[in-house]
Protein backbone atom coordinates (compact mmCIF):
# COMPACT_ATOMS: atom_id res chain seq x y z
CA UNK A 1 0.00 0.00 0.00
CA UNK A 2 1.56 3.21 -1.26
CA UNK A 3 1.13 6.30 1.21
CA UNK A 4 2.47 9.61 0.01
CA UNK A 5 2.81 12.39 3.40
CA UNK A 6 0.77 15.12 2.93
CA UNK A 7 3.42 18.38 2.81
CA UNK A 8 4.25 20.27 6.41
CA UNK A 9 3.84 22.67 7.56
CA UNK A 10 0.53 23.09 6.36
CA UNK A 11 -2.36 24.94 8.22
CA UNK A 12 -4.35 22.55 10.50
CA UNK A 13 -8.37 22.30 11.23
CA UNK A 14 -7.41 23.60 14.97
CA UNK A 15 -6.34 27.16 13.81
CA UNK A 16 -9.60 28.03 12.44
CA UNK A 17 -10.37 28.34 16.37
CA UNK A 18 -6.73 29.16 17.49
CA UNK A 19 -4.92 30.93 14.81
CA UNK A 20 -4.89 34.43 13.71
CA UNK A 21 -5.92 37.72 15.64
CA UNK A 22 -9.92 38.20 14.71
CA UNK A 23 -12.23 37.90 17.96
CA UNK A 24 -13.89 34.69 17.61
CA UNK A 25 -10.04 33.18 17.82
CA UNK A 26 -9.14 35.44 20.76
CA UNK A 27 -12.43 34.11 22.32
CA UNK A 28 -11.88 30.71 21.48
CA UNK A 29 -7.82 30.94 22.79
CA UNK A 30 -8.17 33.25 25.96
CA UNK A 31 -10.51 30.63 27.43
CA UNK A 32 -8.41 28.16 27.16
CA UNK A 33 -5.51 29.87 28.68
CA UNK A 34 -7.27 29.99 32.02
CA UNK A 35 -5.24 26.10 32.06
CA UNK A 36 -2.22 28.30 31.78
CA UNK A 37 -1.02 27.24 28.20
CA UNK A 38 1.60 29.84 26.99
CA UNK A 39 0.56 31.78 24.00
CA UNK A 40 3.70 29.83 21.90
CA UNK A 41 1.30 26.53 21.80
CA UNK A 42 -1.07 28.26 19.89
CA UNK A 43 1.73 28.69 17.03
CA UNK A 44 -0.46 25.70 14.20
CA UNK A 45 1.33 22.69 15.84
CA UNK A 46 -1.32 19.63 16.18
CA UNK A 47 -3.33 19.39 18.75
CA UNK A 48 -4.17 15.98 19.91
CA UNK A 49 -7.66 14.86 21.30
CA UNK A 50 -6.73 12.47 24.06
CA UNK A 51 -10.59 10.77 24.10
CA UNK A 52 -10.61 8.79 27.31
CA UNK A 53 -13.11 6.23 28.30
CA UNK A 54 -11.91 6.15 31.73
CA UNK A 55 -14.94 6.03 34.65
CA UNK A 56 -14.91 4.27 37.70
CA UNK A 57 -17.84 2.66 36.58
CA UNK A 58 -16.00 1.31 33.66
CA UNK A 59 -13.51 -0.49 36.20
CA UNK A 60 -11.00 -2.50 33.08
CA UNK A 61 -10.43 1.14 31.98
CA UNK A 62 -9.91 2.40 35.45
CA UNK A 63 -6.15 3.13 35.28
CA UNK A 64 -6.76 5.18 32.02
CA UNK A 65 -6.50 8.40 33.19
CA UNK A 66 -2.66 7.68 34.57
CA UNK A 67 -2.05 6.35 31.25
CA UNK A 68 -3.32 9.20 29.42
CA UNK A 69 -0.20 11.05 31.54
CA UNK A 70 2.26 8.92 29.30
CA UNK A 71 -0.16 9.77 25.97
CA UNK A 72 0.28 13.64 26.91
CA UNK A 73 4.03 13.29 27.59
CA UNK A 74 4.29 12.25 24.04
CA UNK A 75 2.80 14.11 22.39
CA UNK A 76 4.81 16.94 23.93
CA UNK A 77 7.67 15.27 23.01
CA UNK A 78 6.97 15.00 19.31
CA UNK A 79 5.76 18.42 19.42
CA UNK A 80 2.03 18.49 19.42
CA UNK A 81 -0.33 19.69 21.87
CA UNK A 82 -2.66 17.09 24.21
CA UNK A 83 -5.93 18.03 25.11
CA UNK A 84 -7.40 14.65 27.78
CA UNK A 85 -11.58 14.69 26.80
CA UNK A 86 -13.40 12.60 28.72
CA UNK A 87 -15.94 10.79 26.48
CA UNK A 88 -18.89 8.22 26.73
CA UNK A 89 -17.63 4.51 28.36
CA UNK A 90 -19.87 1.89 28.41
CA UNK A 91 -18.91 -1.04 30.48
CA UNK A 92 -19.55 -4.42 29.95
CA UNK A 93 -19.94 -5.13 33.38
CA UNK A 94 -22.55 -3.01 34.69
CA UNK A 95 -24.45 -1.36 31.61
CA UNK A 96 -28.21 -1.87 31.41
CA UNK A 97 -29.72 -3.43 29.68
CA UNK A 98 -26.62 -4.06 27.68
CA UNK A 99 -23.54 -1.89 27.02
CA UNK A 100 -24.22 -3.16 23.01
CA UNK A 101 -27.10 -1.14 23.07
CA UNK A 102 -24.72 2.12 23.86
CA UNK A 103 -22.08 1.29 21.58
CA UNK A 104 -23.73 3.39 18.55
CA UNK A 105 -24.62 5.65 20.92
CA UNK A 106 -21.29 6.29 21.80
CA UNK A 107 -20.26 6.27 18.73
CA UNK A 108 -22.46 8.80 17.83
CA UNK A 109 -21.38 11.07 20.92
CA UNK A 110 -17.58 10.75 20.39
CA UNK A 111 -18.01 11.51 16.46
CA UNK A 112 -19.46 14.64 17.23
CA UNK A 113 -17.15 15.44 20.05
CA UNK A 114 -14.12 15.15 17.50
CA UNK A 115 -15.81 17.37 14.80
CA UNK A 116 -17.67 19.84 16.88
CA UNK A 117 -14.02 20.55 18.40
CA UNK A 118 -10.63 21.86 17.94
CA UNK A 119 -8.42 18.51 17.55
CA UNK A 120 -6.20 17.39 14.67
CA UNK A 121 -5.88 14.28 15.66
CA UNK A 122 -7.18 11.64 18.27
CA UNK A 123 -5.83 9.16 20.46
CA UNK A 124 -8.44 6.83 21.43
CA UNK A 125 -7.92 5.06 25.20
CA UNK A 126 -10.53 2.08 25.26
CA UNK A 127 -10.42 -1.34 26.51
CA UNK A 128 -13.53 -3.09 27.70
CA UNK A 129 -15.71 -4.49 25.06
CA UNK A 130 -17.87 -2.12 23.57
CA UNK A 131 -15.48 1.04 24.43
CA UNK A 132 -12.65 -0.18 21.41
CA UNK A 133 -15.58 -0.30 18.74
CA UNK A 134 -17.47 2.95 19.42
CA UNK A 135 -14.27 5.22 19.25
CA UNK A 136 -13.18 3.22 16.20
CA UNK A 137 -16.41 3.96 14.55
CA UNK A 138 -16.62 7.58 15.45
CA UNK A 139 -12.80 8.26 14.31
CA UNK A 140 -13.88 6.32 11.15
CA UNK A 141 -16.86 8.47 10.34
CA UNK A 142 -15.04 11.71 11.39
CA UNK A 143 -11.35 10.04 9.44
CA UNK A 144 -9.19 12.36 11.59
CA UNK A 145 -5.61 10.68 12.00
CA UNK A 146 -5.98 8.46 14.95
CA UNK A 147 -3.86 5.74 16.63
CA UNK A 148 -5.59 3.30 19.10
CA UNK A 149 -3.94 2.31 23.06
CA UNK A 150 -5.79 0.12 24.82
CA UNK A 151 -5.45 -0.33 28.62
CA UNK A 152 -4.08 -4.01 28.54
CA UNK A 153 -5.57 -6.99 29.76
CA UNK A 154 -5.52 -7.63 33.60
CA UNK A 155 -2.89 -10.18 35.19
CA UNK A 156 -3.40 -14.15 35.57
CA UNK A 157 -5.92 -14.81 38.16
CA UNK A 158 -5.10 -18.09 40.33
CA UNK A 159 -7.69 -20.15 42.29
CA UNK A 160 -6.08 -22.66 44.47
CA UNK A 161 -3.45 -23.22 42.26
CA UNK A 162 -5.02 -23.25 38.72
CA UNK A 163 -5.78 -20.47 36.23
CA UNK A 164 -8.71 -17.98 36.29
CA UNK A 165 -9.97 -16.54 33.33
CA UNK A 166 -12.13 -13.90 33.58
CA UNK A 167 -16.01 -14.93 32.56
CA UNK A 168 -14.68 -18.22 31.28
CA UNK A 169 -14.61 -19.34 34.93
CA UNK A 170 -17.10 -17.59 36.16
CA UNK A 171 -19.52 -19.67 33.76
CA UNK A 172 -17.54 -22.79 34.18
CA UNK A 173 -17.91 -22.37 38.06
CA UNK A 174 -21.38 -21.01 38.31
CA UNK A 175 -22.37 -24.31 36.08
CA UNK A 176 -20.24 -26.53 38.62
CA UNK A 177 -22.51 -24.52 41.64
CA UNK A 178 -25.82 -26.19 39.92
CA UNK A 179 -24.28 -29.52 39.17
CA UNK A 180 -23.60 -29.74 42.86
CA UNK A 181 -19.75 -30.09 42.24
CA UNK A 182 -18.87 -26.30 43.78
CA UNK A 183 -19.99 -24.95 47.15
CA UNK A 184 -21.69 -21.34 46.81
CA UNK A 185 -18.59 -20.38 49.57
CA UNK A 186 -16.26 -21.36 47.02
CA UNK A 187 -17.53 -20.03 44.58
CA UNK A 188 -17.49 -16.69 46.78
CA UNK A 189 -13.78 -17.41 48.09
CA UNK A 190 -13.39 -17.54 43.77
CA UNK A 191 -14.89 -14.58 43.40
CA UNK A 192 -11.53 -12.78 44.65
CA UNK A 193 -9.19 -14.34 42.86
CA UNK A 194 -10.85 -12.89 39.28
CA UNK A 195 -9.54 -9.65 38.55
CA UNK A 196 -6.07 -9.14 40.71
CA UNK A 197 -4.89 -6.03 39.10
CA UNK A 198 -6.01 -3.09 36.65
CA UNK A 199 -6.78 -4.31 33.06
CA UNK A 200 -9.57 -5.69 30.80
CA UNK A 201 -10.46 -9.47 30.60
CA UNK A 202 -7.29 -11.78 30.68
CA UNK A 203 -9.11 -14.03 28.49
CA UNK A 204 -9.27 -13.87 24.62
CA UNK A 205 -12.81 -12.45 25.22
CA UNK A 206 -14.25 -9.33 23.71
CA UNK A 207 -12.11 -6.71 24.66
CA UNK A 208 -8.50 -8.60 24.06
CA UNK A 209 -10.19 -9.53 20.56
CA UNK A 210 -11.04 -6.19 19.58
CA UNK A 211 -7.25 -5.14 21.06
CA UNK A 212 -6.45 -7.56 18.51
CA UNK A 213 -8.64 -6.13 15.44
CA UNK A 214 -7.56 -3.01 16.49
CA UNK A 215 -3.74 -3.77 16.06
CA UNK A 216 -4.28 -5.97 13.28
CA UNK A 217 -6.41 -3.65 11.23
CA UNK A 218 -2.95 -1.47 11.62
CA UNK A 219 -4.25 1.25 14.07
CA UNK A 220 -2.61 0.92 16.82
CA UNK A 221 1.19 0.29 17.34
CA UNK A 222 2.79 -3.45 16.86
CA UNK A 223 2.72 -5.45 20.04
CA UNK A 224 -0.23 -3.59 21.71
CA UNK A 225 -2.77 -5.37 22.37
CA UNK A 226 -0.90 -8.16 24.52
CA UNK A 227 0.77 -5.99 26.99
CA UNK A 228 -0.48 -6.49 30.56
CA UNK A 229 -1.88 -3.19 31.94
CA UNK A 230 0.09 -2.77 34.69
CA UNK A 231 3.15 -3.83 32.46
CA UNK A 232 6.02 -0.72 32.45
CA UNK A 233 5.82 -1.26 28.71
CA UNK A 234 1.94 -0.49 28.41
CA UNK A 235 3.37 2.46 29.97
CA UNK A 236 5.80 3.00 27.23
CA UNK A 237 3.50 2.21 24.31
CA UNK A 238 1.36 4.90 25.62
CA UNK A 239 4.05 7.38 25.59
CA UNK A 240 5.03 5.93 21.85
CA UNK A 241 1.81 6.27 20.81
CA UNK A 242 1.51 10.16 21.82
CA UNK A 243 4.65 10.51 19.93
CA UNK A 244 3.44 8.92 16.57
CA UNK A 245 0.00 9.92 16.48
CA UNK A 246 1.98 13.91 16.17
CA UNK A 247 3.27 12.40 13.13
CA UNK A 248 0.70 11.18 11.73
CA UNK A 249 -1.14 14.20 11.94
CA UNK A 250 1.79 16.24 10.14
CA UNK A 251 1.33 13.36 7.45
CA UNK A 252 -2.63 13.56 7.17
CA UNK A 253 -2.45 9.35 7.36
CA UNK A 254 -6.07 8.64 8.58
CA UNK A 255 -8.26 5.86 9.42
CA UNK A 256 -9.25 5.40 5.72
CA UNK A 257 -5.79 5.29 4.70
CA UNK A 258 -5.62 2.65 6.96
CA UNK A 259 -8.76 0.63 7.30
CA UNK A 260 -8.93 -0.80 3.70
CA UNK A 261 -10.66 -4.00 2.71
CA UNK A 262 -7.11 -5.63 2.44
CA UNK A 263 -6.78 -4.23 6.31
CA UNK A 264 -9.97 -6.28 7.46
CA UNK A 265 -9.67 -9.67 5.83
CA UNK A 266 -6.37 -9.14 7.97
CA UNK A 267 -8.18 -8.46 10.71
CA UNK A 268 -10.94 -11.49 10.10
CA UNK A 269 -7.76 -13.84 9.41
CA UNK A 270 -6.60 -12.63 12.72
CA UNK A 271 -9.57 -13.31 14.38
CA UNK A 272 -9.37 -16.66 13.42
CA UNK A 273 -6.05 -17.70 14.45
CA UNK A 274 -6.81 -16.24 18.00
CA UNK A 275 -9.73 -17.91 18.10
CA UNK A 276 -11.50 -14.38 18.82
CA UNK A 277 -14.41 -13.43 19.94
CA UNK A 278 -17.88 -13.62 17.81
CA UNK A 279 -18.78 -10.14 18.85
CA UNK A 280 -15.90 -8.75 16.93
CA UNK A 281 -18.28 -9.85 13.72
CA UNK A 282 -20.87 -7.26 14.36
CA UNK A 283 -17.91 -4.55 15.18
CA UNK A 284 -15.81 -4.97 12.47
CA UNK A 285 -19.29 -4.69 10.01
CA UNK A 286 -19.87 -1.58 11.43
CA UNK A 287 -16.63 -0.41 11.34
CA UNK A 288 -16.31 -1.09 7.88
CA UNK A 289 -19.65 0.84 7.31
CA UNK A 290 -18.26 3.77 8.34
CA UNK A 291 -15.66 3.66 6.43
CA UNK A 292 -17.71 2.70 3.40
CA UNK A 293 -15.80 -0.65 3.10
CA UNK A 294 -18.36 -3.37 1.44
CA UNK A 295 -17.59 -5.93 4.35
CA UNK A 296 -20.19 -8.95 4.69
CA UNK A 297 -21.07 -12.19 6.59
CA UNK A 298 -19.62 -14.23 3.64
CA UNK A 299 -16.22 -12.58 4.28
CA UNK A 300 -15.85 -13.77 7.33
CA UNK A 301 -17.05 -17.33 6.52
CA UNK A 302 -14.14 -16.83 3.31
CA UNK A 303 -11.48 -15.20 5.28
CA UNK A 304 -11.51 -17.17 8.34
CA UNK A 305 -12.39 -20.34 6.67
CA UNK A 306 -8.57 -21.88 6.14
CA UNK A 307 -7.50 -20.40 9.24
CA UNK A 308 -6.34 -22.99 12.57
CA UNK A 309 -6.19 -21.53 15.61
CA UNK A 310 -2.67 -21.34 17.06
CA UNK A 311 -3.27 -18.90 20.10
CA UNK A 312 -4.33 -21.39 22.86
CA UNK A 313 -5.76 -19.12 25.50
CA UNK A 314 -8.74 -19.34 27.36
CA UNK A 315 -12.29 -20.04 26.10
CA UNK A 316 -11.38 -21.99 23.62
CA UNK A 317 -7.25 -22.75 25.17
CA UNK A 318 -5.58 -23.37 28.31
CA UNK A 319 -3.62 -20.23 28.94
CA UNK A 320 -4.18 -16.54 29.49
CA UNK A 321 -3.37 -12.97 27.86
CA UNK A 322 -0.83 -12.83 30.46
CA UNK A 323 1.23 -15.82 28.98
CA UNK A 324 0.36 -14.75 25.78
CA UNK A 325 2.63 -11.56 25.94
CA UNK A 326 5.10 -13.37 27.29
CA UNK A 327 5.16 -15.58 24.14
CA UNK A 328 5.62 -12.54 21.86
CA UNK A 329 2.32 -11.86 21.60
CA UNK A 330 -0.03 -10.41 17.99
CA UNK A 331 2.78 -9.68 16.41
CA UNK A 332 4.14 -13.33 16.30
CA UNK A 333 0.61 -14.48 15.03
CA UNK A 334 0.18 -12.09 12.12
CA UNK A 335 4.01 -13.40 11.31
CA UNK A 336 2.83 -17.27 10.80
CA UNK A 337 -0.17 -16.04 8.70
CA UNK A 338 2.23 -14.12 6.66
CA UNK A 339 4.56 -17.13 6.70
CA UNK A 340 1.35 -19.25 5.57
CA UNK A 341 0.55 -17.32 2.73
CA UNK A 342 -3.05 -15.77 4.91
CA UNK A 343 -2.01 -11.91 5.15
CA UNK A 344 -2.41 -8.98 2.73
CA UNK A 345 1.41 -8.17 3.84
CA UNK A 346 1.81 -4.35 2.35
CA UNK A 347 -1.33 -3.30 4.22
CA UNK A 348 -0.37 -0.05 6.18
CA UNK A 349 -0.18 0.38 9.70
CA UNK A 350 -0.45 3.64 12.03
CA UNK A 351 3.19 3.38 12.38
CA UNK A 352 3.87 4.32 8.70
CA UNK A 353 5.15 0.86 8.02
CA UNK A 354 3.24 -2.29 6.16
CA UNK A 355 1.90 -5.07 8.50
CA UNK A 356 4.93 -7.29 7.19
CA UNK A 357 7.82 -4.73 8.14
CA UNK A 358 6.00 -4.76 11.47
CA UNK A 359 6.69 -8.56 12.44
CA UNK A 360 8.98 -9.89 10.12
CA UNK A 361 11.43 -10.04 12.47
CA UNK A 362 9.69 -11.03 15.95
CA UNK A 363 10.12 -14.37 17.47
CA UNK A 364 7.96 -17.17 19.31
CA UNK A 365 9.03 -17.94 22.91
CA UNK A 366 6.51 -20.37 23.42
CA UNK A 367 5.14 -22.77 21.25
CA UNK A 368 2.66 -24.56 23.42
CA UNK A 369 1.31 -21.20 23.76
CA UNK A 370 1.12 -19.64 20.32
CA UNK A 371 1.13 -23.43 18.08
CA UNK A 372 3.08 -23.50 15.14
CA UNK A 373 0.15 -23.95 12.28
CA UNK A 374 1.06 -27.39 12.17
CA UNK A 375 -0.12 -28.33 15.92
CA UNK A 376 -2.99 -26.07 15.94
CA UNK A 377 -5.59 -25.88 18.58
CA UNK A 378 -8.04 -26.11 15.65
CA UNK A 379 -7.68 -26.75 12.27
CA UNK A 380 -10.26 -24.51 11.31
CA UNK A 381 -10.82 -22.07 13.52
CA UNK A 382 -12.42 -18.50 12.43
CA UNK A 383 -16.28 -18.02 12.69
CA UNK A 384 -18.66 -20.30 10.77
CA UNK A 385 -21.41 -18.28 8.91
CA UNK A 386 -24.54 -20.61 8.78
CA UNK A 387 -27.26 -19.91 6.71
CA UNK A 388 -30.85 -21.64 6.06
CA UNK A 389 -34.41 -21.26 6.70
CA UNK A 390 -34.09 -20.22 10.13
CA UNK A 391 -31.16 -17.83 9.65
CA UNK A 392 -31.99 -16.59 5.93
CA UNK A 393 -29.56 -13.54 6.47
CA UNK A 394 -26.83 -15.88 8.53
CA UNK A 395 -25.85 -17.00 12.13
CA UNK A 396 -22.33 -17.11 13.43
CA UNK A 397 -20.30 -20.17 15.37
CA UNK A 398 -17.37 -19.96 16.82
CA UNK A 399 -15.52 -23.93 16.07
CA UNK A 400 -12.84 -23.38 18.00
CA UNK A 401 -15.15 -23.01 21.63
CA UNK A 402 -17.68 -25.70 20.50
CA UNK A 403 -18.17 -29.64 20.88
CA UNK A 404 -16.84 -31.51 17.78
CA UNK A 405 -19.79 -33.97 18.45
CA UNK A 406 -22.14 -30.88 18.68
CA UNK A 407 -20.97 -29.67 14.71
CA UNK A 408 -23.99 -31.46 12.78
CA UNK A 409 -26.78 -32.24 15.15
CA UNK A 410 -30.33 -32.73 14.93
CA UNK A 411 -32.45 -31.94 17.73
CA UNK A 412 -36.30 -31.02 19.24
CA UNK A 413 -36.32 -27.70 19.91
CA UNK A 414 -37.11 -26.36 23.15
CA UNK A 415 -38.08 -22.72 23.05
CA UNK A 416 -37.72 -19.46 25.31
CA UNK A 417 -39.73 -17.10 24.37
CA UNK A 418 -37.40 -14.13 25.70
CA UNK A 419 -34.35 -14.28 28.89
CA UNK A 420 -37.17 -14.07 31.31
CA UNK A 421 -39.20 -17.38 30.03
CA UNK A 422 -35.23 -18.76 30.02
CA UNK A 423 -35.10 -17.49 33.76
CA UNK A 424 -38.37 -18.67 34.85
CA UNK A 425 -37.91 -22.35 33.19
CA UNK A 426 -34.80 -23.27 33.17
CA UNK A 427 -34.04 -24.94 36.49
CA UNK A 428 -37.58 -26.54 36.94
CA UNK A 429 -36.91 -29.92 37.00
CA UNK A 430 -40.48 -30.55 34.45
CA UNK A 431 -39.02 -28.84 32.25
CA UNK A 432 -39.26 -31.49 29.42
CA UNK A 433 -35.55 -31.11 28.24
CA UNK A 434 -32.41 -33.57 27.54
CA UNK A 435 -28.83 -33.02 26.14
CA UNK A 436 -29.90 -34.08 22.65
CA UNK A 437 -32.70 -31.19 23.12
CA UNK A 438 -31.75 -27.73 20.80
CA UNK A 439 -32.65 -24.72 23.32
CA UNK A 440 -33.49 -21.90 21.07
CA UNK A 441 -33.74 -18.48 22.95
CA UNK A 442 -35.84 -15.34 21.17
CA UNK A 443 -35.99 -11.89 20.98
CA UNK A 444 -32.47 -11.15 22.16
CA UNK A 445 -31.31 -9.49 19.16
CA UNK A 446 -30.44 -5.89 18.49
CA UNK A 447 -33.94 -4.69 18.80
CA UNK A 448 -35.72 -7.14 20.83
CA UNK A 449 -33.70 -7.14 23.99
CA UNK A 450 -33.18 -4.45 22.76
CA UNK A 451 -29.36 -4.14 22.63
CA UNK A 452 -28.66 -7.58 21.50
CA UNK A 453 -27.55 -8.93 24.99
CA UNK A 454 -24.89 -11.70 26.16
CA UNK A 455 -27.47 -14.12 27.31
CA UNK A 456 -26.83 -16.63 23.96
CA UNK A 457 -24.28 -19.26 25.78
CA UNK A 458 -27.64 -19.19 27.98
CA UNK A 459 -26.93 -21.64 30.74
CA UNK A 460 -27.49 -25.73 30.92
CA UNK A 461 -30.57 -26.88 32.88
CA UNK A 462 -29.14 -28.48 36.06
CA UNK A 463 -30.61 -31.95 35.44
CA UNK A 464 -28.28 -31.89 32.35
CA UNK A 465 -25.74 -30.88 34.06
CA UNK A 466 -25.90 -33.62 37.02
CA UNK A 467 -25.40 -35.98 33.94
CA UNK A 468 -21.71 -34.98 34.11
CA UNK A 469 -22.82 -32.94 30.34
CA UNK A 470 -21.77 -29.44 29.86
CA UNK A 471 -22.24 -28.65 26.38
CA UNK A 472 -25.35 -28.41 24.29
CA UNK A 473 -26.52 -26.66 20.79
CA UNK A 474 -27.85 -23.51 21.56
CA UNK A 475 -29.76 -20.89 18.86
CA UNK A 476 -30.44 -17.59 19.65
CA UNK A 477 -30.79 -14.02 17.87
CA UNK A 478 -28.70 -12.45 21.38
CA UNK A 479 -24.36 -12.46 21.58
CA UNK A 480 -22.22 -14.37 23.80
CA UNK A 481 -19.35 -12.52 26.02
CA UNK A 482 -16.10 -13.37 24.49
CA UNK A 483 -15.21 -15.59 27.44
CA UNK A 484 -17.94 -17.89 26.96
CA UNK A 485 -17.39 -21.25 24.99
CA UNK A 486 -20.03 -24.20 23.84
CA UNK A 487 -22.10 -25.05 20.77
CA UNK A 488 -23.89 -21.67 20.27
CA UNK A 489 -25.19 -20.45 17.50
CA UNK A 490 -25.38 -16.40 17.31
CA UNK A 491 -26.32 -13.49 16.03
CA UNK A 492 -29.38 -15.45 13.90
CA UNK A 493 -30.23 -12.98 10.96
CA UNK A 494 -33.58 -11.40 10.81
CA UNK A 495 -33.44 -11.84 14.60
CA UNK A 496 -36.85 -12.57 16.21
CA UNK A 497 -38.32 -8.81 17.26
CA UNK A 498 -38.10 -8.56 13.46
CA UNK A 499 -39.87 -11.33 12.66
CA UNK A 500 -37.69 -13.88 11.60
CA UNK A 501 -37.93 -17.52 10.95
CA UNK A 502 -36.59 -17.73 14.90
CA UNK A 503 -39.67 -15.88 15.69
CA UNK A 504 -41.74 -18.63 14.96
CA UNK A 505 -40.09 -21.49 15.91
CA UNK A 506 -42.12 -24.02 18.57
CA UNK A 507 -41.36 -26.69 20.93
CA UNK A 508 -40.95 -30.04 19.45
CA UNK A 509 -39.63 -28.49 16.08
CA UNK A 510 -36.79 -30.31 14.57
CA UNK A 511 -33.63 -28.30 14.14
CA UNK A 512 -31.01 -29.42 12.10
CA UNK A 513 -26.91 -28.18 12.66
CA UNK A 514 -24.52 -29.39 9.98
CA UNK A 515 -21.55 -26.57 10.69
CA UNK A 516 -18.87 -27.87 7.85
CA UNK A 517 -22.25 -27.62 5.11
CA UNK A 518 -22.54 -24.06 7.06
CA UNK A 519 -26.84 -25.38 7.37
CA UNK A 520 -29.29 -24.16 9.88
CA UNK A 521 -32.29 -25.95 9.16
CA UNK A 522 -36.06 -25.99 11.07
CA UNK A 523 -37.53 -29.30 9.63
CA UNK A 524 -41.10 -28.15 8.97
CA UNK A 525 -42.66 -27.99 5.69
CA UNK A 526 -42.06 -25.04 3.78
CA UNK A 527 -45.92 -23.75 3.52
CA UNK A 528 -46.09 -24.57 7.39
CA UNK A 529 -43.69 -21.75 7.90
CA UNK A 530 -44.95 -19.61 5.31
CA UNK A 531 -48.16 -19.52 7.37
CA UNK A 532 -46.50 -18.76 10.63
CA UNK A 533 -44.54 -15.96 9.00
CA UNK A 534 -47.71 -14.36 7.99
CA UNK A 535 -49.50 -15.01 11.38
CA UNK A 536 -46.70 -13.11 13.30
CA UNK A 537 -47.45 -10.47 14.84
CA UNK A 538 -44.46 -7.59 16.75
CA UNK A 539 -44.94 -7.76 20.58
CA UNK A 540 -46.10 -4.79 21.45
CA UNK A 541 -44.42 -4.00 24.80
CA UNK A 542 -41.79 -1.35 22.71
CA UNK A 543 -39.79 1.86 24.13
CA UNK A 544 -41.92 4.31 23.30
CA UNK A 545 -39.37 7.62 24.05
CA UNK A 546 -35.83 8.15 24.82
CA UNK A 547 -32.48 6.45 22.99
CA UNK A 548 -34.25 2.91 23.99
CA UNK A 549 -36.85 3.97 21.02
CA UNK A 550 -34.54 5.53 19.03
CA UNK A 551 -32.28 2.89 19.03
CA UNK A 552 -35.21 0.60 18.13
CA UNK A 553 -36.44 2.57 15.16
CA UNK A 554 -33.03 2.61 13.47
CA UNK A 555 -30.97 -0.38 14.82
CA UNK A 556 -30.12 -2.62 11.82
CA UNK A 557 -29.46 -6.25 11.54
CA UNK A 558 -26.69 -8.10 12.96
CA UNK A 559 -25.79 -9.04 9.26
CA UNK A 560 -24.32 -5.99 8.78
CA UNK A 561 -23.05 -4.75 11.70
CA UNK A 562 -25.88 -3.31 14.20
CA UNK A 563 -25.20 0.15 13.35
CA UNK A 564 -27.81 2.68 13.45
CA UNK A 565 -28.93 3.29 9.80
CA UNK A 566 -28.62 6.80 10.16
CA UNK A 567 -25.02 6.72 11.44
CA UNK A 568 -23.60 4.28 8.60
CA UNK A 569 -20.81 6.22 6.58
CA UNK A 570 -17.65 9.09 6.71
CA UNK A 571 -19.12 12.29 7.27
CA UNK A 572 -15.73 13.69 7.59
CA UNK A 573 -14.27 16.61 9.75
CA UNK A 574 -14.87 19.58 8.22
CA UNK A 575 -15.05 22.57 10.58
CA UNK A 576 -18.41 23.82 11.15
CA UNK A 577 -20.12 26.86 11.69
CA UNK A 578 -18.79 28.87 14.71
CA UNK A 579 -21.85 30.21 16.97
CA UNK A 580 -20.17 33.42 17.94
FE1 LIG B 1 -14.60 -5.10 30.63
FE2 LIG B 1 -14.24 -7.79 30.10
S1 LIG B 1 -15.84 -6.80 31.22
S2 LIG B 1 -13.06 -6.08 29.51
Amino acid sequence: MTFTPAPWPRKLRSQEWYGGTSRDTIYHRGWLKNQGYPHDLFDGRPIIGILNTWSDLTPCNGHLRELAEKVKAGIWEAGGFPVEVPVFSASENTFRPSAMMFRNLAALAIEETIRGQPMDGAVLMVGCDKTTPSLMMAAASCDIPSIVVTGGPMLNGYFRGERVGSGTHLWKFSEAVKAGLMTQDEFLEAEASMSRSSGTCNTMGTASTMASMAEALGMALSGNAAIPAVDSRRRVMAQMSGRRIVQMVKDDLKPSDIMTKQAFENAIRVNGAIGGSTNAVVHMLAMAGRVGIDLTLDDWDRCGRDVATIVNLMPSGQYLMEEFFYAGGLPVVIKRLGEAGQLHMDALTVSGQTIWEEVRDVVNWNEDVIRPVENPLTPQGGIAVVKGNLAPNGAVLKPSAASAHLLTHRGRAVVFEDIDDYKAKINDEDLDIDETCVMVLKNCGPKGYPGMAEVGNMGLPPKVLRKGVTDMVRISDARMSGTAYGTVVLHTSPEAAAGGPLAVVRNGDMIELDVPNRRLHLDIPADELAARLAAWRPLPDQPTSGYAWLHQQHVMGADTGADMDFLKGCRGNAVGKDSH
